[in-house]
């Protein structure tokens, strides 16, 4: 209640918690490093996507598994937005790299050995795409978000639904490439190469297939971008997760990511299309 009795107004700062919100970032370096702020803004501003990508993932799936073709029109529309979230995600890359790398060298140390590695939402989101890495998760042990982690990688991924869309509308034995022999292998390639020759009979699961793609290939962009501002920070150097990362470590491990597909069919239908 207000002084005159009446009714108290919500306001931007109470439905946005922005108090709580600001108190949240607490420089370690001693003395103060001018760019931690910026470092750790931008990190958290990433993990705040990663929920959003997770809370969308999650509606993607749901769509597609009911499969109708409604629920696949809104799977598509959320695929869409997706994107547009993840060309935020590269876009932001640019702000680190306004740092100077003797810059970051003032506070790396504070940070040490904590890296980006050890994101469970990121892995959550690989995960909801079917990009499942056992080794990677246990990376992540001593987070409290770990056996969620764990949880959603014995679950159907968006890559798993996908193969179910296309059976449901009889096109061939599929499922994703690990669970296949070299007969179903050939099925499903040849049924995938069904649609991409002819996009205007399956319109419904070609716009889905490329919205995968278009997804898949801003996830890619983030993974090279990342990799070329981390060069550009602290070169060859060890990362921070050295010794987290098994056997190779910062841009030397990064690289090997590099080849990484959520849709590996999707992208390899293209070579069987004939002119
Ligand atoms: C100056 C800024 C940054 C540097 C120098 C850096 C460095 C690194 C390095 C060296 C690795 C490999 C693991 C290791 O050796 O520690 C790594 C992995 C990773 N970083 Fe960054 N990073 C930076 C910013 C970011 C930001 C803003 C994010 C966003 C959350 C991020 C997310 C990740 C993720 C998810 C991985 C694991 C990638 C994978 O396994 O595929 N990093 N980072």
């Amino acid at each position: 209640m207000t002084t005159t009795g009446e009714p108290q107004q919500l306001t931007y700062s109470e439905y946005l918690k922005v108090p709580e919100l600001l108190q949240q970032q607490t420089c370690l370096a001693d003395p103060a490093a001018h760019d931690e702020l910026q470092f750790i803004i931008v990190h958290q501003v990433y993990e705040l996507w990663f929920k959003l990508l997770r809370h969308e993932t999650a509606e993607i799936h749901c769509q597609m598994r009911s499969g109708s073709d409604t629920d696949l029109r809104n799977a598509i529309r959320l695929c869409r937005r997706v994107e547009a979230i993840f060309k935020v995600l590269v876009g932001q890359i640019h702000v680190l790299e306004s740092m100077r790398p003797a810059d970051f060298l003032k506070f790396r140390s504070a940070l040490n050995p904590a890296s980006g590695f050890q994101s469970v939402q990121f892995r959550e989101v690989e995960t909801a795409f079917g990009l499942c890495d056992e080794q990677l998760a246990s990376f992540t042990k001593n987070d409290p978000r770990h056996e969620d982690l764990l949880k959603a990688m014995q679950e159907e991924s968006i890559s798993d639904s996908l193969y179910q869309v296309l059976r449901d509308r009889g096109l061939g034995v599929t499922s994703p490439g690990k669970q296949r022999t070299p007969e179903q292998d050939e099925e499903t390639m040849a049924a995938l190469k069904l649609v991409y020759d002819s996009p205007d009979k399956y319109p419904m699961v070609y716009d889905l297939c490329e919205a995968l793609v278009d997804i898949d290939e801003q996830l890619i962009l983030w993974r090279r971008h990342h990799v070329m501002m981390v060069e550009r920070q602290i070169g060859d150097k060890p990362g921070t997760g050295k010794g987290t990362t098994g056997k190779l470590d910062g841009i030397r491990y990064l690289q090997t990511t590099l080849m990484r597909r959520a849709f590996p069919d999707l992208w390899s239908v293209r070579t069987l299309l004939s002119d």
